[in-house]
């Protein structure tokens, strides 16, 4: 950054040996003072780095030695001086400046501080609502910094690909009615029509596709999309979106443009290339092989199917579980035959934890094979295991048996778990990304007593499957597809459903009788007569993106004002009551608890 206002000359990150001698003007936090014997050394601060000035009483005026010496850590500050290298054995290698320092000249207090409640300098773990409540000055810490600079580099990349990909950036209103994208609306009431409610939008998804009916052809927006679910380390109330749509598209095709913009991000930002194509893996085999339907694939383990050998196994309950319907699966762990009782016994846990009955675990030691199941099992199926799990001396095999979504999703966990535990997942900048797709179009809600939609409701069946949708609709696959990165699903999307025929018998499989789509979807149903493209598309999380470029474990890092697990903006104090005028004024009256 050159800066040349008034007030500076140069940024806190940018004199170099070569600007000896120059005069500079730098304005900036005051990080830390030193005395040392009357000379008062400052560490400046700006957004691009530390300067150190030295302010000697004798080469000031009086009132800049005056405030050398009231100066305290985040004063605000304004120093003209000449730049000098710094005397031997003084210089800091650590920092981009550290060969020179500024004689100051002048020095003025522009700002003071109170004392802050902590340092933006310093690396330490500071208590995340402190950080929350105080979040201007956390974001004046460097790393901080660097996660919305990221962000910034994010967006534009996104931008750029896009609209060199043909895509016009629309908006889409944010006061609308609700869209069902499975989680609970934020509400806002009308003043003008007592009683009626808009929702925020949990995303564009409608708009976007009446965009299409439009003829706009590709569609994207970064915009923030609203839903009031349970939070955690990947998910805020308010979140945003790279959302888009393009129309006469098939699935191959979303995929590659999508894959073309992500290159475009990393490269411009990271400056590494992402190997394209990604991967793909249906539903299916993602529960099969990795028991997830968002695969870490930094994790080459994989879990095999050993149904048919559970029959002649000896095993009273591996045999249980099969004549029950359910199957038997095993996960080899490489070199973890030196597992302790107390691995096993936690990783039982995890197992149960996970929905499982149990978990049971063969060792291949140097003297043969241990554990409870080796008098049951006979040789040729012990054979037969070793051989479909590829395991070898010094392995450990783990066994779950039950009904199969169960057992999927134990070995999915466990999968992960011992990634951990041995050590066996790949290296923190490995980028492992893969297509999830022909998942389930709907499945059943027994609390509800009908089907939902795993996508949303405008998520088209694959056509092979169309003539399931009467007789078992929990075997229809829908054209959907979720683009996974490093076991965080990235983003999710689908070619819709562009004939209204189709669109009133999907709402009906939902329990959504004709009246209800009416009242709820008429304006969509209404504009799939009028001639609507076939179509589809995608959206991504921008704040997931963003937390895996920057190697961050939460997306709270990479928002600039995020709000905590209980839905808190703690620095502003919302959500909070307001005045009972305000509400008589949208006509509504808060009920006693
Ligand atoms: P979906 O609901 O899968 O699809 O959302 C797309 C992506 O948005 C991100 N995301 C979130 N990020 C942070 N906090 C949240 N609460 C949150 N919820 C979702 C995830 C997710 O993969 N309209 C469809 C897209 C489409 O069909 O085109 C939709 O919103 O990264």
């Amino acid at each position: 950054m050159k800066v040349m206002s008034g007030m500076r000359t140069h940024s806190c990150g940018e004199l170099r040996g070569a600007h000896a001698g120059q005069e500079a003007r730098l304005a900036g936090w005051v990080q830390r003072r030193r005395d040392l014997g009357g000379v008062v050394f400052l560490d400046l601060r700006d957004r691009e780095g530390l300067t150190q000035v030295v302010v000697n009483p004798g080469d000031v005026d009086p009132a800049s030695a005056a405030a050398a010496g009231e100066v305290r850590a985040e004063f605000v500050v304004a120093a003209g001086g000449v730049v000098a290298r710094r005397p031997e054995g003084t210089v800091n290698p650590r920092l981009a400046t550290g060969e020179i320092e500024v004689r100051a000249g002048t020095l003025r207090i522009l700002s003071s501080s109170q004392t802050p409640p902590f340092a933006p300098g310093d690396e330490a773990a500071v208590d995340e609502a402190l950080r929350l409540r105080y979040r201007y000055l956390d974001l004046r810490r460097p790393r901080m910094y660097r996660n919305l600079l990221l962000r910034h580099q994010t967006t534009m990349a996104t931008r750029e690909s896009l609209d060199r990909q043909g895509f016009l950036e629309v908006e889409t209103p944010m006061l609308i009615r609700s869209t069902p994208e499975g989680a609970r609306d934020f509400l806002v009431p009308s003043r003008v029509q007592p009683g009626k409610f808009y929702a925020l939008p949990q995303s564009p998804q409608l708009f976007k596709q009446l965009l299409m009916v439009s003829g706009v052809d590709k569609y994207f927006q970064i915009t923030r999309c609203f839903r009031d679910e349970d939070l955690r380390a990947d998910r805020q109330p308010e979140f945003t979106q790279i959302d888009m749509e393009m129309s006469f598209a098939d699935q191959g095709e979303i995929l590659a443009v999508t894959e073309a913009m992500i290159s475009d991000v990393f490269t411009r930002v990271l400056g590494t290339r992402v190997p394209r194509p990604f991967p793909r893996l249906s539903y299916a085999d993602a529960m099969l092989r990795f028991g997830s339907d968002k695969p870490d694939l930094r994790v080459s383990l994989e879990i095999v199917d050993l149904t048919d050998l559970a029959g002649e196994s000896g095993v009273a309950k591996f045999q249980e579980a099969i004549s029950s319907g359910g199957v038997l699966r095993a996960l080899r762990v490489p070199r973890g035959a030196a597992a302790s009782r107390r691995d096993l016994d936690e990783l039982t846990a995890l197992a149960r934890s996970a929905g499982a009955e149990g978990l049971a675990s063969l060792a291949l030691t140097s003297s043969g094979p241990k554990g409870p199941l080796v008098k049951h099992l006979p040789r040729g199926v012990l054979d037969a295991i070793a051989a479909r799990t590829e395991a070898r001396e010094g392995d450990l095999i783990l066994f779950v048996a039950g009904p199969a979504a169960a057992s999927a999703s134990a070995l999915g966990r466990l999968r992960l778990e011992v990634a951990d535990r041995f050590a066996l997942r790949e290296n923190g900048t490995a980028l492992r990304f893969v297509w999830v797709t022909e998942f389930p179009l709907v499945e059943f809600d027994a609390s509800q007593g009908r089907y939902a939609a795993v996508h949303h409701p405008f998520t088209a069946p694959m056509e092979e499957d169309q003539p399931l949708l009467e007789t078992s609709p929990d075997r229809v696959r829908a054209r959907a597809h979720d683009l996974v990165l490093n076991g965080v699903e990235l983003g999710g999307g689908s070619i819709r459903i562009h004939e209204h025929r189709m669109q009133e018998q999907v709402f009906r499989l939902l329990g959504i009788s004709p009246e209800q789509a009416q009242e709820r979807f008429g304006f969509l149903l209404d504009a799939l007569r009028f001639g609507a493209p076939p179509h589809g598309g995608i959206a991504l999380g921008l704040d997931r993106l963003v937390m895996l470029l920057a190697g961050e474990a939460t997306i709270r890092e990479v928002i600039a004002f995020p709000k905590t697990a209980s839905a808190t903006d703690l620095m502003v104090g919302a959500p909070a009551p307001v005045d009972p005028e305000l509400l008589r004024e949208v006509h509504i009256a808060v009920a006693e608890e």
